[in-house]
């Protein structure tokens, strides 16, 4: 038996106990020629002490050792002087007197420090010897963190009919707005199969197997940019549910995480319940943005009413060319420097704004760039509806509403940083409703699924496919939290006439339905029950959980910014016959 306990487990109702311990050399250190050295394993730490008069053998061997040796120490448990008690260790009422002690595993020194989490260390250092990495506690936090809610997750949805069934990762694309990584078949020249970017398909078609409430902790593949929320791989808690509409899967939903967030992360707190519910329209018009951070208010305001007879040009300008003048107070900001203001601006433009004119209300009058042009009466309109008074920096952007919306929310996010307006403790679950249809694609001049084809149009939308399928609503629908989209899903098509619609107008030929869909729409000919579903993303929600800045710090063997695994050093070359087996030349 390697171990009678495990490190976090001995209290004062052991003392007086021989026990046998196992685990990692956290660290030690000397004091009055006792040696104490602190063991680790995954449940805890305890401390281990010396007694060279009694135990001369032990003192030495453990003089000998170094950090992260793995070791076994046979001793006795004893309380601590009452002085020496350790609040902060759930072990730090006793310590082991060591009588025997055994090295399993010498190791080479580290490449970074590993008992001590809070000291910065390279991220691709860390991802290099990931497995050391995971050995620190906050790494070895998120994981349990993350084992946690996925148990929870599994056992909420059991409870409730629904079944977990696993679907394959090899499979035809199923596209969800990224590349595929593609697979290439040996036996098949020419041929690939294709790592489905969500199980969306899959899932569906369980619904017209009768499966009825299916999830699954499914693995998605998307070869797309990569950004602190986004990686190659990630996981997904996705679901299906038949016989629903939006409001069943909303609620079920609603209440997994709002049962969920006091199970596995207590010091957080829900902003409200029952979570809001915006439509995309009032998002983008209140914050520009389809996945605002609600936890602080500071709405944008859309002023063209109040500038519709400006005669100052930068907003009559946009104005005239249809666009808009929105603006965001940024409360007790009038006496931002002229460096700062030029610092918003740059960002502004960075962000494809032409400029960005500021209104300082100072108590000395107006200031700012757009002081010059802005009037009395407009200024009192002005503090009317959007509260701005006294002290506040007023930021306008006027241009199309993308442009304006785009450059408002971002500097939106920004003024809540800065000025953290945002309660850490806090989780603003949300949803988001009533989504367009499709976009308008400028680059390719064609319109494209906002959410992914399968997504049921408004039936009373239907008669505008032709005239105006701008204006189409869907019944898709976000569930977002502090900034982040947190989940998606939709009521799908489950009538092939209206599957049909929609591909035409995506412009998705019938040969090209058939070719890449047509296991879908021949399966929905045999009867396809009305469904629906959602995927929330586990790792962005584990990230926002454990308070991580990026999903790579929840995650055990991820990417990095580069898109690279630093450890096994993939992607790799393969070697000659894989390719040629494989029936594949690379071509420099
Ligand atoms: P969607 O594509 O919106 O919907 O994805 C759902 C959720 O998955 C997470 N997510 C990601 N997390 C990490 N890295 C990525 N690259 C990444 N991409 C997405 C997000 C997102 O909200 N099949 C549909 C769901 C449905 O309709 O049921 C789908 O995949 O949290
Ligand atoms: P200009 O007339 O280009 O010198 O701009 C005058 C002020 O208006 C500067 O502070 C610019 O940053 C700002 N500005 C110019 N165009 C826009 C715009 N479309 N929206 C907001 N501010 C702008």
């Amino acid at each position: 038996m390697y171990k009678t306990h495990t490190c976090g487990e001995l209290r004062a109702s052991h003392a007086n106990q021989t026990v046998t311990l196992a685990g990692w050399v956290h660290n030690f250190r000397t004091f009055g020629g006792v040696v104490f050295l602190v063991l680790r394993d995954r449940f805890g730490i305890t401390q281990i002490v010396t007694d060279p008069d009694k135990f001369p053998e032990a003192a030495k061997a453990i003089e000998g050792l170094k950090n992260e040796w793995v070791v076994q120490v046979e001793g006795l448990v004893r309380m601590r002087p009452a002085d020496q008690f350790n609040p902060k260790m759930p072990t730090g009422e006793i310590e082991v007197v060591a009588r025997q002690v055994t090295v399993l595993n010498p190791a080479k020194a580290m490449p970074f420090v590993v008992s001590r989490d809070d000291e910065e260390v390279d991220e691709n250092l860390r991802l290099k010897y990931r497995y050391l990495d995971l050995r620190r506690e906050r790494m070895k936090r998120n994981l349990v963190l993350r084992h946690e809610v996925v148990l929870f997750m599994r056992k909420y949805l059991s409870e409730r009919g629904f079944i977990e069934v696993e679907t394959p990762a090899l499979f035809k694309t199923t596209p969800e707005g990224a590349r595929d990584y593609l697979v290439p078949s040996r036996i098949y020249p020419g041929q690939f199969y294709a790592l489905p970017q969500s199980p969306q398909q899959l899932k569906q078609l369980l619904m017209v197997a009768g499966i009825e409430r299916y999830f699954q902790i499914a693995r998605c593949y998307r070869d797309e940019d990569l950004r602190g929320d986004r990686q190659p791989e990630f996981t997904q808690l996705d679901l299906e549910m038949s016989f629903v509409e939006r409001d069943d899967v909303l609620a079920l939903m609603e209440a997994l995480f709002t049962e969920m967030l006091p199970a596995v992360a207590p010091q957080k707190k829900l902003m409200a319940s029952p979570w809001p519910r915006l439509t995309y329209a009032e998002s983008m018009e209140r914050y520009g943005t389809d996945k605002p951070d609600l936890r602080f208010g500071m709405e944008l305001y859309n002023v063209s009413p109040i500038f519709a007879a400006s005669e100052f040009i930068v907003f009559k300008s946009a104005l005239e060319s249809g666009g808009q003048v929105k603006c965001l107070v940024a409360p007790g900001c009038a006496g931002y420097t002229r460096k700062q203001l030029d610092n918003l601006t740059a960002t502004a433009k960075e962000l494809g704004a032409k400029g960005l004119v500021t209104l300082a209300l100072t108590a000395e009058g107006p200031k700012g760039s757009g002081a010059k042009f802005i009037g009395e009466t407009e200024i009192a309109a002005l503090s009317k509806l959007t509260g701005a008074a006294t002290g506040d920096l007023v930021l306008f952007v006027a241009d199309s509403a993308k442009i304006v919306n785009k450059v408002l929310s971002a500097l939106r996010s920004r003024f809540g940083n800065e000025l953290k307006l945002a309660d850490p403790s806090v989780m603003a679950f949300a949803w988001v409703v009533d989504f367009p249809m499709f976009d308008w694609n400028e680059e390719f001049q064609k319109w494209d699924a906002a959410h992914h084809p399968f997504t049921m149009p408004r039936l009373e939308h239907l008669d505008r496919f032709e005239t105006d399928p701008a204006s189409i609503l869907s019944d898709a629908y976000d569930m977002i939290c502090n900034g982040y989209e947190m989940a998606s899903g939709s009521i799908r098509i489950h009538r092939r006439d209206i599957q049909s619609k929609v591909f035409k107008l995506l412009g998705i030929s019938d040969e090209e339905a058939q070719f890449k869909f047509g296991h879908m729409l021949e399966a929905f000919e045999y009867g396809a029950p009305p469904h629906g579903g959602m995927a929330p993303g586990i790792d962005r929600l584990v990230m926002l959980l454990a308070d991580e800045p990026n999903i790579r710090e929840v995650i055990a063997f991820p990417k990095n910014q580069a898109g690279r695994d630093v450890m096994a050093d993939a992607p790799s070359f393969p070697d000659e016959r894989q390719l040629k087996e494989l029936h594949i030349k690379i071509v420099e």
